[in-house]
Formats: structure tokens, sequence, C-alpha cells
């Protein structure tokens, strides 16, 4: 059976500030996607959230970028944020961007992961989602997975994989892409993706089969709307086991948590905590940055689970690191590295301070400076 797997999601409103999704929230769309799985539209759907953000996880028969998924996604957030109005939750709606909606959700601000994919015997797949960090927050996990052998042994000995992976990478400041051959290019793609504000992964391909292994969001809420509206607070889809990694080495890449940004304001890095569900609920200065992992078991298009593939005890050091990690990052105050850079500034105040003190800049005399 050809499915599609659809996951959506938007930050509609937060409580308390930025730190967590509310119930009432969530249950307004849970009642907009049971209604579509029961007009036939959706086969099945599970609603959760990571932090502020509501994520809409949705299969269907529709293919990617249906017009009447997008428009589904779209009326449930339209709804949500009704609830966070009336519940007068911050930022209710903050992540709709467009007035109305217009074919697709792609470029209006929520974030949007999709794959379509014959189903396997046994299709284990989990869906990582993010809270204050960017797209691009998976290249650093996404590489682990599908290309580095310290992480993915399966690579080494599964002759099922032993052939590597393609990586289509997207430049989102030029509008480009590009796909790489790994093993034998990872030398090239590392060049660009370990840049990740402006190179992401957008898909990863199986390379003897050219099946889908994983796919990102990539939407950059700052680029669309031309200023600091709030962070992407990316998703991410990946398929396990078989020709794929084993669900294992798919979540092995966050047993050490790594620096991303998007940590308060947008405007800090941070370390990437791994936590269940329930805990991500970023706090301490708006943060530290959360990815949490739902694992499902898909059959004839049915969502079997979540499991809450970060509960377990084993990333419990990874925690432990990430809030040590945290502790050092917050010394440097507003200073760089836990500041970030200048370029990335551009987003967020740096524009408006420079604007005001334009006038009191004064050339520094050749010889002087
Ligand atoms: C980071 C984040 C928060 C807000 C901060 C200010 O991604 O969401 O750190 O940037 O709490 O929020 P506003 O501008 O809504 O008062
Ligand atoms: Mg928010
Ligand atoms: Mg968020």
């Amino acid at each position: 059976m050809r499915i599609t797997f659809s996951v959506i999601k938007a930050d509609i409103g937060g409580y308390a500030g930025h730190s967590d999704s509310h119930p009432e929230v969530m249950a307004k769309a849970d009642e907009c996607l049971a209604k579509a799985k029961q007009d036939g539209l959706l086969i099945d759907y599970h609603v959760t959230k990571c932090g502020d953000d509501v994520q809409l996880i949705m299969t269907h028969e529709q293919g990617e970028d249906n017009e009447k998924i997008h428009q589904l996604a779209w009326d449930t957030f339209i709804e949500g944020t009704e609830v966070a109005k009336k519940l007068g939750l911050h930022g209710a709606g903050q992540d709709l961007l467009a007035d109305a909606f217009s074919g697709n959700v792609r470029g209006m601000g929520p974030g949007c992961a999709e794959m379509e994919f014959e189903e396997r015997g046994s299709e284990p797949v989990i869906v990582f989602m993010a809270d204050k960090t960017s797209s691009g927050a998976w290249n650093l996990p996404l590489y682990r997975m599908f290309a580095d052998p310290f992480n993915t042994i399966g690579l080494v000995i599964a002759p099922n994989m032993h052939d590597g992976f393609y990586f289509e990478v997207h430049d989102i400041k030029e509008g480009k892409k590009i796909t790489f051959n790994t093993p034998e290019e990872i030398y090239d793609l590392l060049i660009f993706i370990g840049a990740p504000s402006r190179f992401m992964i957008r898909t990863v391909r199986h390379r003897k089969t050219n099946d889908i292994a994983a796919v990102s969001s990539t939407q950059r809420l700052a680029l669309i709307a031309g200023r600091y509206v709030g962070k992407d607070d990316p998703v991410c889809i990946v398929r396990a086991q078989g020709n794929f990694p084993a669900v294992g080495e798919v979540l092995e890449p966050f047993a050490v948590p790594i620096l991303v940004e998007g940590w308060m304001r947008g405007s800090h890095h941070g370390p990437l905590m791994p936590v269940s569900i329930p805990d991500s609920t970023p706090t301490r200065f708006d943060g530290p940055p959360r990815v949490t992992a739902a694992g499902f078991q898909i059959q004839d298009g049915k969502l079997v689970g979540p499991r809450d593939m970060f509960a377990d005890k084993s990333y419990d050091n990874a925690r432990q690191k990430a809030i040590d990690i945290a502790d050092f990052m917050r010394q440097h105050g507003p200073f760089e590295p836990h500041r970030l850079p200048l370029e990335e500034m551009e987003y967020t105040t740096m524009p408006e301070v420079m604007k005001k003190l334009e006038g009191r800049f004064t050339d520094i005399e050749p010889g002087r400076g």
C-alpha cells in the first residue's frame, strides 16, 4: 500500500510564555483531525506537541503537497488559534504568517515534512520534533545516522546499507539544491551541511532502491517574514530497520547533545536536549532547546503508537550533559558564541540598534585604528 506520511506543525500560542502547548488547543486540533479521518481524507492521525509547537502527524493517500491536506492543517491551526486567543495564550497564531490559505502551507509559516512510500511489511517510523531551534538542526544527526559508521554500524556490516545513501541538500539563501552520494562525497557534503543556518539536508534516500529514508522541514520563518517572528522549531521523519538504520542507530546521534541555534529570543546557541514529550517544556532562559522523538509502527496506513522514545533512561546522561553545557554557555551572557554571530542577528534587534546609532559612528582617522 502506498501512503503519505505528513507532519505539519506550528506555534499557535504558548503558555506560560513560550514554554508549552495548552491541552485545550491540542484537543481542538484532535477534534479537527478526527473529523477528517471520519470523512475519509486521513487514514489516521496523532496530535502531539514539542514545547509550544503543536504537531499534526497524519497518514493518507493524497500524496505530498496535497492541497486538501495542507488546507486541513491550516484550518486546524486557525481553529486552534481561536482557542489560544480565548485563553489569552502568548503569541496566539504567531506562526500563521499569511492572511489566508493559498494552496500549500509551505512559505506561509507552518513547518512541514512529508514522505510518500510503499509501506513495508514492518514499517517503523520515528518523528523527531524540536523546540527553540532552527531548521538545519537535523544536519548533524542525519549525517551520523546515514553516513557515519561510528554511529551506524549497519553501514559497515549490513549488506543492504553498504552502498550508502543520497543526501539532498538545500541552500535556502540561494534557493538551490544539490545531491551528494555518500560515502564517497562526505568531505564535499560536510563543507556545506557544517553550516546549517544556510545549507540543510532536505531528504536522504537509499542508493540502491532510491527509497525515501528521511525528510526534514527546511522552512525558515525569518526568511519568509524578513524579520524575527519566532524560531522554526523543525521536524524530521525517519524510516528505520531493513534497508535503513535500526531504530537504535536512528536515535543514537542524540546520546551526545549538540550545540544548536535558537535559544532565548532565537538569538543564542545552546545544547539540544533529548527529552520525553511531557518534558518538552523549555523554561530555563526559555530553553535549553529540546528534541523529542515519537516512534510508530505503520500498518495499512494506521499509526500504531506513539512510543515516547527519549523517555528511556539511557538518555539521562545526555540530559545531564546538556544541563552542564547550558550552565557553561550561560556564563557568556550576551557574548558570542552563546549569542549568535552578527549575520544571524540580522533578523533580530541588530538593524534597529544600528539605525539608531547611525549618526554617532564617525570615521577612524588613517593610522589611528
Ligand atoms: C525562542 C522563543 C522565546 C522568545 C522570548 C520573547 O525561540 O520563543 O525565547 O523569543 O520569550 O518572546 P516575545 O517576543 O513573544 O515576548
Ligand atoms: Mg512560541
Ligand atoms: Mg516553539
